[in-house]
């Protein structure tokens, strides 16, 4: 069949004129191969776009093609340029059904795929291969995806985004050669997605009390009656999602959907607590796994979701499960007893099992965050790794997919740039570099492991971010850096080119309507990171104190962390600011001989809603023995708590000798974080 010809002629408008070509092309993500000359193939006049494709294929591009600048404007005349798409059987050197090749000469511009997808993507390529004055470099272009899957998550419940928004989005993402978003549609804060059989979800629990997010999680987190005076959210009917993912498979993109389950589950337990283990609305977070009743409304919704949702794979959430009601659920208790659970985390396990058999029954498959390794993995489950790389790990080694989005690389929500610059977001820092930076292949893999690494994904989780604007300045460009990680590979990565493609594609998405990050006046990484500090105690020993040590989360290498000049970045997780929850700080550093000190100093950040403190206290004292020590510098100072991130310095500057200092810093409260990341002695 796929020998039809299949013949479309398009008059182009406008394009004329030829200019000079850089061989690195502009587009992202980079493709594997480009061989390209100075030559062009230049739209100008008419020009023919055929298909030696079957029929669908044919129809399936040429509809898409209508909605780019290669829409057919007049299609009776015949050209004197054209562009080929053509199906093959294979491409020598490609592996990947959604690799193409792009073959171009002065007169024409033949793109080979074995697949639809992968002339598609080969269409991606000459849109943004094609400059202003529709010239398109000559030579050859050989490329295919680095993983299968590369993903974008929206989360639509923290703040609701329309179908329209989201369509958007699908339209940038088949840029960029994306090909699966998930939707995260419930959580405690919305549900939203019309189910038929549970009215409730969408007439009560998909409204809330308050627009902004925070607003109602500070204020009593309470849902309202759809229609009413302050009810605040929305949802999708079914036929939105009928609609978006039509719109997303015409542009080769799967979309996954999100229901969560056991736990961030507080708007359906309010809508129907019989769920809960407690039955009471309001109270609860996790379903109640003791109750059959819970087994029949998650496997009613989600045989609703699969009539809905075409994808192979649903996600069915499994992260940061509470538990703690089903310690004392009679039926939660009965059923561990019943099935011989020894904990709660196996009974959290039991339900992923036996949603994971409904819905392999369904002829689908189970994505769940890493929590549902706890208590054991579901036989055909993926796990999507997010609480660093580990449960991407472990699911590999165990024989499973794994996708990777750990928070430190993938987590969209956090800064981009530095804080003060930015609307406030969830805290941390996530610059373009750094998502760019993104490999998601642990090193210690081997071959057949890493071949389990399905993809990558970027996540935008929407606490902090109620408006579409705002979405999409923290969606790009960003989401393009994980493009790249998912499509390119990394002989051909390189960040300082990328930034130039990036600051081009900002631009494009500009004039499109979108509302990137102006990475042009990016202010970047907070001074102190990007420089190496040398100073005189740079290297030397430093000895904690037993009764207030570093906390082992953020060690940020361990003993050496505060004498080894390296400064921390602008959140207090990058490895570099060292952490101290207990006992606040009390180190010792040897200087290992007597020398002339002119300043001891370190820095501290503060940032209150993660608890993260200014000391209320710092001692400095020095020494030559480390038996007798002098009092150099009592600093009392007034924590002040507010919304912003700040740095401040607490030193002693004066004129001294001794061998050994001594640093020593108070938390104002109980369980109040400090971290610093340097002692500077000059
Ligand atoms: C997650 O960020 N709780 C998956």
């Amino acid at each position: 069949m796929r020998q039809i010809f299949y013949f479309i002629a398009i008059l182009f408008l406008l394009w004329g004129c030829t200019k000079k070509r850089e061989s690195e092309p502009n587009i992202i993500p980079l493709p594997l191969k480009c061989e390209l000359t100075q030559q062009q193939f230049v739209l100008s006049g008419s020009c023919d776009i055929t298909f030696d494709a079957p029929r669908d294929v044919a129809e399936n591009i040429a509809e898409y093609l209508k909605t780019t600048i290669l829409h057919p404007h007049d299609t009776k005349k015949t050209g004197t340029s054209n562009i080929v798409f053509r199906i093959t059987d294979s491409i020598p050197g490609l592996s990947s059904p959604e690799g193409y090749k792009i073959t171009t000469d002065k007169k024409s511009i033949t793109i080979l795929s074995t697949s639809e997808s992968g002339l598609f993507y080969g269409c991606q390529t000459i849109l943004q291969a094609i400059d202003n004055e529709g010239g398109m470099p000559c030579g050859v272009i050989i490329d295919e995806p680095r993983f299968a899957y590369r993903g974008m998550m929206l989360d639509v419940s923290r703040h609701f985004f329309d179908k329209e928004f989201v369509k958007k989005q699908i339209d940038a993402m088949a840029r960029y050669k994306m090909n699966r978003l998930h939707l995260h549609l419930t959580d405690a804060a919305g549900w939203r997605l019309e189910i038929k059989k549970y009215p409730r979800l969408t007439q009560f629990a998909a409204w809330r009390e308050h627009r902004l997010w925070k607003d109602w999680w500070e204020l009593g987190r309470r849902y309202s009656e759809e229609g009413s005076a302050n009810a605040h959210g929305g949802y999708y009917t079914q036929e939105d999602i009928r609609e978006i993912v039509k719109y997303a498979a015409e542009r080769h993109i799967t979309i996954i959907p999100e229901i969560e389950m056991p736990a961030h589950s507080e708007e359906v337990l309010t809508a129907y607590p019989e769920l809960s283990c407690t039955h009471e609305p309001y109270k609860q977070a996790d379903f109640c796994v003791g109750n059959e009743k819970t087994f029949e409304f998650l496997q009613d919704v989600l045989s609703e979701v699969m009539e809905l949702f075409p994808s192979e794979y649903i996600h069915i959430g499994g992260d940061e499960a509470v538990k703690s009601s089903w310690g004392t659920c009679p039926l939660c208790q009965r059923r561990m007893k019943e099935e011989g659970l020894q904990n709660v985390d196996e009974l959290q396990s039991y339900l992923i099992h036996r949603i994971e058999r409904f819905v392999n029954s369904k002829g689908r498959q189970i994505i769940g965050w890493d929590e549902i390794l706890d208590g054991g993995l579901a036989p055909n489950a993926t796990v999507m790794s997010w609480r660093g790389t580990e449960g991407g790990m472990a699911a590999v080694k165990a024989g499973h997919k794994a996708i990777m989005s750990p928070g430190t690389y993938c987590y969209l929500d956090q800064y981009q740039d530095a804080p003060h610059t930015q609307p406030e977001a969830i805290g941390g820092y996530l610059p373009l570099k750094k998502v760019y930076s993104y490999n998601p292949i642990p090193k210690d893999l081997d071959s057949a492991e890493s071949e389990l690494i399905y993809g990558v994904q970027g996540n935008l989780w929407a606490e902090y971010i109620p408006t579409p604007e705002h979405m999409e300045r923290m969606i790009y460009p960003r989401i393009l850096a994980i493009a790249e990680v998912g499509w390119s590979t990394p002989e051909v990565k390189c960040y300082d080119k990328f930034r130039q493609r990036a600051l081009t594609a900002v631009e494009y998405l500009k004039d499109k309507g979108y509302n990137p990050f102006d990475l042009k006046n990016e202010t970047g990484n907070r001074p102190e990171a990007d420089n190496a500090t040398d100073h005189m105690a740079k290297g030397k020993k430093v000895t904690y104190h037993s009764n207030a040590p570093y906390y082992d989360g953020y060690a940020a290498g361990g003993d050496s962390a505060l004498t080894d000049g390296k400064r921390g970045a602008w959140n207090n997780n990058d490895g570099v600011w060292q952490g101290f929850i207990k006992g606040g700080i009390d180190i010792t550093i040897d200087l290992e001989e007597k020398k002339a000190i002119h300043s001891i100093g370190a820095d501290f950040m503060q940032i209150c809603n993660p608890w993260i403190f200014m000391p209320c206290e710092v001692i400095i004292s020095a020494s030559d023995d480390n038996k007798e020590y002098t009092q150099l510098a009592h600093i009392k100072h007034n924590v002040v708590k507010d919304n912003t991130l700040t740095f401040k310095n607490f030193g002693w500057k004066g004129n001294t000798t001794a061998r050994y200092i001594r640093y020593q810093a108070k938390s104002h409260c109980e369980g109040g974080w400090l971290f610093t990341d340097e002692i500077v002695v000059e």
